[in-house]
């Protein structure tokens, strides 16, 4: 019996390892979604309650204490097993997979998810990095190549795109999303649908999973998982707007967000589950919570009891508890209560079954764990993550053309803790990383590169500083009940102020490398300061006394307080969290094999306290340049350090010759923009143009400014680009509080472009 088992197991295990390496596609063509709704009806048809049920709910992969003592294989054989999430070992993976297509009565396969949120073995940069790179493309790209490891590695679905806008970068998730803007902020999340999907799922695409739906980013006080309060007008023309726009992309799966949203917890919240998403959209995928959502129903003082949050949750219209148990425990008593009827519950299994289908998953259950490295290691993959960080890169300020640096420093002083920190320079939410294992791709750091790139003759001294990590220790190490370690004494303090001292003095060069520890944004990782942790400022003010040229590179997953860097430092490099090969990709942009193009997808604050801060706010009647009774903080402005959509180049540019195709035109009808850009300096570099607008006067007061369209464009010193972009419906329209509706209203629009949220080129459009 054994024998014959094990046999019949080689020969699923061979058929897998035939197809992987002939092209999956071969022996099974993606199915339409056609094919996927028919195939699932009929499945569906032979369903209990209790396998629909099943369907609905995602497993932990990971034993955790409030998951009770459940055993996962035994609720797989039961068919009370949809999906797992948390698990990222192959042969753990295939193992759960056999047990649920050869053990469980309807052999339906487990559906395995994950945060595959910025690449899988090659970490990408964050993905606030890949906004700020505004080319779109480059994130598909990305997002492609990290779905497709996935894939291989038997993941076939992300919880990626987090779209939730970011006003406030004291909530630590801004890293994970596309920054400040909607536009900005939509363009990124088509990318990515189209990236981890394709064109169409099949087998070898991953579902995209739109998160967090919604409001989430608007938590009170920047306090991860904290309450948002948005009126719907803000909802609309703001917070929805990426998520519709991922929608639209066809993104397979949307995930519930944690927060009570207006008193309603998104994940029981009806009008964001049924009326906004299916009812005005037509979504047609499933909706998941996030983690222990449904049963924080309760928590939130929403739901009764878990009955009835699985009744509320499932009758707003989530389809999929992930990880509380809620559904499996409860669901099943509200139907036989008569609250949910079993045709309701039919409605919300079906798509979780078409996916599956639409993936191919039913053809191709398992992993191929020969091919997983092969594919996890391609070479491509790190060229192109290497490409990804360069053009993700913000260039803050460059006194005197300190950068690109001369080849000829022979003598440099790194200092920093993040400088040669292999934790930190992929960023948060790396999949191997999370798991506490060491990631496979050694990742590069600054140091490294830049001891490879000056070569053996020169003298590279390196100061750490005490690492951050001991002001703030990880969320993961918190849950482990690991404690902080103890943060720098006095004496030590000194010490490496000393060790900077001596080491800049003897300097021809300084690359400060500094920011915040990966651990200090992301989730649950809010801030009410945004100072460089420990001794950093003061191993910058060393640096910079020394009198010596000082170059400073960011890591960090939200603006921080760089006034004093701002004014004293030469040059400053936005790098964010630029992934595997950051290192290498620093050393392209400073030496100059890389001419940093990337803009800012936030408004740069001064301080903590200015926050939220954003540039497409409304209009005050008393702006903060008049003489008294303004807007404004006794001890700040209120304006940015520097604007949304700022960054420098090696090179200028020159914008002109804005003009509109007609300057007046019907409601709904569309004119063109069109501007010249053209590269003034002596180098060839890289021109984002951005177009602004703002509506004069209408049924409700509108943004000062709003961007409404953009290009990233390579320009040869003295070469000039005419850029064209659309001006209609889409980009004029709003929803009005008063009309209760989306429409163009007829007056005056202001229209600007140039090279970031402050351009003064400026035309009017009129709108009859
Ligand atoms: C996060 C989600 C994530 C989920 C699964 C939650 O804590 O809020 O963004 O997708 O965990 O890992």
């Amino acid at each position: 019996m054994l024998k014959l088992k094990t046999f019949a197991k080689a020969i699923v295990m061979l058929g897998c390892a035939l197809a992987a390496t002939s092209g999956a596609t071969a022996q099974s063509a993606p199915i339409s979604q056609e094919e996927a709704h028919r195939r699932a009806l009929v499945l569906l048809k032979q369903m209990t309650l209790d396998e629909k049920i099943g369907q609905m709910t995602q497993s932990s992969g990971v034993q955790m204490p409030m998951l009770g003592s459940d055993r996962p294989d035994d609720l797989i054989t039961q068919g009370k097993v949809g999906s797992v999430l948390w698990l990222i070992d192959v042969k753990e993976i295939n193992r759960l997979q056999h047990l649920a297509v050869e053990k469980s009565r309807l052999h339906i396969p487990i559906l395995f998810g994950f945060d595959v949120i910025h690449g899988y073995r090659t970490v990408f940069p964050v993905p606030l990095a890949m906004a700020s790179s505004w080319d779109p493309k480059v994130e598909e790209e990305a997002q492609r190549l990290a779905g497709q490891d996935a894939r291989a590695a038997g993941i076939q679905w992300t919880f990626t795109p987090m779209v939730d806008i970011a006003r406030d970068a004291r909530w630590g998730r801004i890293v994970e999303g596309a920054g400040e803007d909607p536009y900005l902020g939509s363009a990124m999340a088509r990318a990515q649908v189209k990236g981890f999907q394709g064109e169409a799922l099949g087998p070898d695409s991953v579902v995209a999973c739109v998160k967090h739906f919604a409001g989430y980013g608007a938590a009170d006080g920047g306090r991860d998982y904290d309450s948002s309060y948005v009126p719907e007008e803000l909802m609309e023309n703001v917070y929805l707007r990426p998520f519709h726009a991922a929608e639209e992309a066809g993104a397979g799966s949307f995930m519930s967000a944690y927060m009570d949203l207006n008193d309603v917890p998104a994940t029981g919240n009806r009008w964001l589950l049924t009326d906004v998403l299916r009812k005005d959209w037509g979504f047609k995928g499933f909706v998941v919570s996030d983690a222990f959502a449904v049963a924080s129903l309760q928590v939130h003082g929403f739901a009764r009891d878990p009955e009835d949050a699985a009744y509320k949750a499932a009758s707003a219209g989530l389809n999929m508890d992930m990880a509380s148990q809620t559904y499996t425990k409860n669901l099943a008593k509200v139907v036989k209560a008569g609250k949910i009827s079993e045709a309701d519950i039919d409605k919300l299994v079906l798509p979780v079954l078409e996916v599956k289908y639409e993936l191919g998953l039913f053809d191709h259950p398992y992993v191929d764990e020969s091919q997983v490295d092969a594919v996890l290691n391609r070479p491509e993959g790190l060229a192109l993550e290497r490409k990804v960080a360069g053009r993700s890169m913000v260039l803050l300020k460059n006194d005197n053309h300190l950068l690109p640096l001369k080849r000829t420093a022979k003598k440099v002083a790194v200092i920093g803790p993040l400088a040669d920190s292999t934790r930190d320079i992929e960023g948060g939410w790396t999949v191997e990383g999370l798991f506490g294992g060491a990631t496979k791709n050694h990742p590069v750091t600054v140091l490294a590169a830049l001891k490879a790139r000056l070569g053996a003759d020169a003298q590279v001294t390196f100061v750490a500083g005490p690492e951050p990590q001991r002001l703030y220790p990880s969320l993961f190490d918190m849950i482990q009940g690991k404690k902080p370690a103890a943060p720098p004494t006095d004496a030590e303090a000194a010490e490496w102020i000393a060790k900077t001292k001596a080491a800049t003095a003897d300097a021809d060069l300084v690359v400060a490398v500094m920011g915040e520890g990966a651990t200090m944004s992301s989730e649950s990782a809010s801030r009410s300061s945004f100072d460089l942790p420990g001794i950093q400022q003061q191993m910058l003010e060393t640096a910079v006394a020394s009198g010596k040229p000082v170059v400073l590179v960011l890591e960090n997953g939200r603006p921080l307080d760089i006034r004093w860097a701002s004014e004293h430092v030469g040059a400053i490099l936005e790098a964010w969290y630029p992934g595997t090969e950051g290192g290498n990709a620093v050393a392209d942009v400073l030496f100059g094999d890389v001419n940093p193009g990337g803009k800012l997808p936030v408004s740069w604050p001064r301080v903590a306290g200015q926050e939220p801060l954003y540039y497409n706010h409304n209009l005050t009647h008393e702006p903060e340049d008049r003489p008294q009774f303004t807007s404004r903080y006794w001890d700040i402005s209120s304006k940015p350090l520097y604007p949304f959509g700022y960054g420098l180049s090696y090179t200028t540019f020159k914008f002109d010759q804005l003009k509109l195709s007609k300057t007046s035109v019907k409601a709904g009808d569309a004119t063109e923009v069109s501007v010249d850009v053209t590269n003034t300096g002596s180098t060839a570099g890289d021109a984002v143009a951005q177009v602004y607008i703002h509506q004069r006067a209408g049924s409700a007061s509108r943004p000062v400014r709003e961007l409404k369209g953009f290009a990233r464009v390579t320009l040869k010193p003295g070469e000039t680009k005419t850029l064209k972009f659309p001006l209609g419906k889409a980009e004029l329209e709003f929803w009005s509080p008063q009309t209760k509706a989306w429409g163009v209203e007829p007056g005056t629009f202001d229209v600007w472009a140039g090279e970031d949220s402050t351009a003064a080129l400026h035309a009017e459009l009129a709108v009859e």
